[in-house]
């Protein structure tokens, strides 16, 4: 097969939602449907419970589920989809933004109870940074929840994005009957059901036809005629491009759980779903058709067990064809790397794999060599853009409890940032370290690895810190004065970048006035 009939047939992408708004059980649904699991209940939820947050090897076992759910691989009528899992717990969104550098598209789940949450604001703002095509799935829809339209509004309103609905619910709760697909005019009537995998769907050529009274209701047809007339109206017709400009969400109303709309969203996902795309380096746009191999690295899983040191990178193939012990150029590193042991995820297995194509993702078994951010290429000196740190939410001094292990501190607390697991500061003044999370969570984890690993022993000393801003300025010497003058608040990051440590909100906005030549910067890219 050609690369290029490769790429095409490929599709990777991301479910995101405010935790229990069902990405879990719709994640269980694709899966069903792509033949890759055979009954319900095969897919374990990577939420991280928090009452079992101190039973360390609660969370071990945890994260070994969400290693073989990283990326779900299967086939759909011809279509090879890579379905990237995003951690559960919002205490580890960080990973999930970095997930979403690796994906051509998403789809958000909403729970018509709650509406839009706060996690699917931030997630739906890491989105918009690439313009990533985004469906949206309203879901529980047999649950008493709130108005469509008003649903659909604040979507449009909160995650600034304008929607366009392909189908329509008819009732709600215990009045749901079905809903009504807008793109191919058919009806699909509900039956709670968590293992049908067919949806019968009626086909309603006119909407006033007197069937549509029969199969539903006097009531409920005809409010479904007003809506359907109405949104008709309201919204313009639907327009692929826009959705691919990430301009347009389609919304799709359903109840995953019942596996009802699962199927028209899937089937319309894998018709107009971005196959993938190109990416950006510092130097130059890469095109998936390229002949050479170049991908980077936006994920990696540490082994916590200390006999066993190694790492999974997780690598997003980003042009031409990756095979397997072929020596790449390290573009960060010193020497070409080979790897003979690469993985690939299908479904809840692993498989080696010995070739994979653009938007693929493989796991590269690595002792140490890879970090974040890293590119792989056949030769070429690539920098891949769009894998920013975002300014953390909760910031901690590290206090060193042995002094004799400073050296292994320094290690672990290094290489625990090169896997993401948090980020690092280091202030101009007095050189004190400050580790910053978007979850309390986080500080667990590396107490208790950095313990357990490195045989360091650090505690966490609470942060009066709102967020850390990277600085720059056209104006070198106003940078230079700047800093001089906020030297008590300046930091650097791992990569040695000027980030200035702000205190309060109101108090940033003072420093941001009064140096209008200084900009900030809330992520690591500017
Ligand atoms: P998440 O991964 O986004 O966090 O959500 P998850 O799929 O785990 O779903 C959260 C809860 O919502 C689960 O209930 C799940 O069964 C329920 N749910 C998912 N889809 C639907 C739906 O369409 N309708 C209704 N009514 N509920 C839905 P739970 O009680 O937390 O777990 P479980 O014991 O039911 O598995």
């Amino acid at each position: 097969m050609s690369l290029t009939t490769e790429i095409q047939k490929r599709r990777t992408f991301a479910i995101i939602a405010h935790p229990d708004a069902g990405k879990t059980t719709l994640t269980e649904k694709l899966l069903l449907f792509g033949g890759a699991i055979q009954t319900a209940g095969a897919v374990k939820s990577n939420k991280i419970d928090v009452a079992t947050k101190s039973d360390w090897m609660e969370i071990e076992k945890q994260r070994g589920i969400s290693v073989a759910t990283s990326v779900m691989g299967f086939e759909y009528k011809g279509v090879k989809i890579n379905l990237l899992d995003t951690p559960g717990h919002q205490d580890f969104a960080e990973d999930t933004y970095r997930t979403l550098t690796a994906v051509d598209s998403v789809i958000m789940v909403i729970d018509c109870v709650k509406g839009v949450e706060i996690q699917t604001e931030k997630l739906m703002e890491v989105c918009r940074m690439r313009n990533t095509p985004v469906i949206c799935f309203i879901n529980k829809l047999d649950r008493e929840g709130r108005d469509p339209y008003e649903l659909l509004d604040e979507v449009e309103e909160k995650l600034n994005i304008q929607v366009r609905p392909l189908s329509w619910p008819i009732g709600m709760g215990k009045s749901f009957k079905g809903v009504y697909n807008l793109f191919d005019k058919k009806l699909n009537l509900f039956t709670p059901s968590q293992r049908k995998l067919s949806d019968d769907r009626t086909v309603i050529e006119n909407l006033d036809d007197a069937e549509l009274d029969t199969l539903i209701g006097q009531n409920p047809a005809n409010q479904l005629r007003e809506d359907v007339e109405l949104i008709e109206g309201v919204y313009p017709d639907f327009d692929v491009k826009e959705y691919l400009e990430g301009r347009v969400a389609p919304v799709f109303f359903g109840s995953a759980v019942n596996n009802f709309g699962v199927n028209e969203m899937l089937d319309t996902f894998i018709n107009i779903a971005p196959a993938p795309k190109s990416r950006n380096a510092e130097e130059r746009e890469v095109l998936p058709e390229e002949s050479k191999f170049s991908g980077f690295v936006f994920k990696i899983h540490a082994n916590m067990d200390p006999n066993h040191r190694n790492r999974i990178a997780f690598l997003r193939i980003c042009s031409g064809k990756f095979e397997r012990n072929k020596p790449y150029n390290h573009v960060r590193g010193p020497k070409p790397l080979r790897f003979s042991n690469v993985t690939q995820f299908m479904a809840q297995d692993r498989e080696i794999v010995d070739e994979a194509f653009p938007g693929d993702i493989i796991g590269l078994y690595d002792t140490g060599n890879l970090k974040i951010g890293d590119a792989l290429t056949e030769g070429e000196n690539l920098t891949f853009k769009g894998i920013p740190s975002f300014s953390p939410e909760i910031f901690k001094e590290v206090i060193n409890k042995d002094a004799m292990k400073t050296k292994q501190l320094e290690k672990g607390l290094k290489q625990l940032m090169e896997e993401g697991v948090a980020q690092y500061f280091t202030y101009e003044m007095g050189n004190r370290k400050v580790v910053g999370t978007v979850g309390q969570l986080q500080f667990e984890v590396i107490q208790f690895r950095l313990k357990h690993e490195y045989n360091a022993s650090v505690e966490f000393a609470p942060m009066n810190l709102y967020k850390a801003c990277w600085i720059s300025s056209k104006d070198k010497k106003q940078l230079d004065e700047f800093v001089r003058s906020k030297s008590r608040h300046i930091a650097r990051d791992k990569d040695d970048k000027l980030v200035f440590m702000a205190e309060s909100r109101a108090w940033l906005q003072m420093v941001q006035d009064n140096y209008p030549e200084i900009e900030f910067h809330f992520t690591s890219e500017y």
